[in-house]
């Protein structure tokens, strides 16, 4: 249990933990794979596939005998996608290879879906990517992503932060919405581009546009023992342990900076989100901790023309 990549520096590596196997209630997952018609799929591919959460996920609305493809800028992921797709059972139908979202390392019209989960929030020109994962697509093929509005996560309030000073409240989503501008302008994407992807998907020209919201909260009520909640526990805990408030210290500071913001607000805003992710460790540990959990995460799918 828990995160065993950690500290590494391939991206994402601080998110890879088990909570993302809690992600998804899997009744909703095939309503999804209803919805988006994945019955018929045969190849599909999972752009920007990470250790394979997402894929593997979803490769249980697909028939047995269709055949997942994952692809990663990081030979590290690729190599432990492979590894934990193999421990799984999976070897046979689950394949990894190393590339790029921009440039796929595919021909056209290959695949009958092409899929992925948090990465267009880490890319500089989603909807390039969205021009790429449409021309590996076949035609009559489905493209489907599931991005979040992180920013919705700011005043997603806890009891405590509820009945706290809204001025600490309004700081947070102004020190989140100033780092989320950061990390845009920096190229390193839209931390909330959920919200933008319907008249994306429409602007390229897909058909059939579908919009619906993950269902899932992960309410955390003690004494936490569910097998989705003690992982949850387990990362919160970590989290405020390495001192991270949004992102860590290094990270959030230069986010903030290049969205603009100063130096001098930065240690105030840094300050307010440790004394947070404290406060919360603390009354996890005390089992006073009590919220709903969830995030805003959108699902958009859309069909390629032609077939
Ligand atoms: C937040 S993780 C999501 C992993 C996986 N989709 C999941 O939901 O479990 C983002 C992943 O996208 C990959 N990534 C980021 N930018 C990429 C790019 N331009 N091309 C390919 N992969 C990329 C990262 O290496 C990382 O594995």
């Amino acid at each position: 249990m828990g995160n065993e990549f950690k500290g590494e520096a391939a991206h994402s590596a601080d998110y890879f933990g088990d909570t993302r196997d809690h992600w998804w209630n899997r009744d909703y997952l095939a309503l999804l794979g209803e919805r988006w018609g994945l019955g018929s799929v045969r190849e599909a591919l999972d752009v920007g596939c990470g250790v394979g959460h997402w894929g593997m996920l979803l490769g249980e609305q697909l028939s047995p005998d269709a055949w997942v493809i994952g692809v990663d800028r990081e030979p590290r992921w690729v190599e432990k996608a492979a590894e934990r797709a193999a421990a799984r059972g999976l070897g046979g139908r689950y394949r990894y290879v190393q590339g790029t979202a921009e440039a796929l390392p595919f021909a056209d019209h290959s695949f009958d879906l092409v899929t992925c989960q948090t990465v267009l929030i880490h890319v500089a020109d989603p909807a390039a990517v969205l021009r790429e994962m449409i021309r590996v697509a076949r035609p009559g093929g489905i493209i489907a992503v599931c991005e979040p509005n992180n920013l919705a996560q700011a005043v997603m309030a806890d009891a405590t932060t509820f009945a706290g000073p809204v001025d600490d409240l309004v700081a947070m989503l102004r020190l989140q919405m100033v780092c989320e501008r950061g990390k845009a302008a920096l190229g390193e994407g839209n931390n909330s581009i959920g919200q933008l992807l319907p008249a994306m998907f429409a602007d390229a020209g897909l058909l059939d546009l579908k919009v619906s919201m993950n269902d899932r909260a992960v309410p955390l009520v003690p004494p936490y023992d569910a097998p989705w909640q003690r992982p949850m526990v387990e990362e919160m805990l970590d989290f405020a342990e390495r001192e991270y408030g949004l992102w860590s210290h290094d990270e959030t500071r230069r986010y903030y900076l290049a969205g603009g913001g100063g130096e001098g607000d930065f240690a105030a805003h840094w300050a307010l989100a440790l004394r947070l992710v404290r406060r919360a460790a603390d009354e996890l540990r005390a089992g006073t901790y009590r919220v709903a959990g969830g995030v805003v995460g959108y699902c958009v799918s859309g069909r390629k023309p032609g077939r």
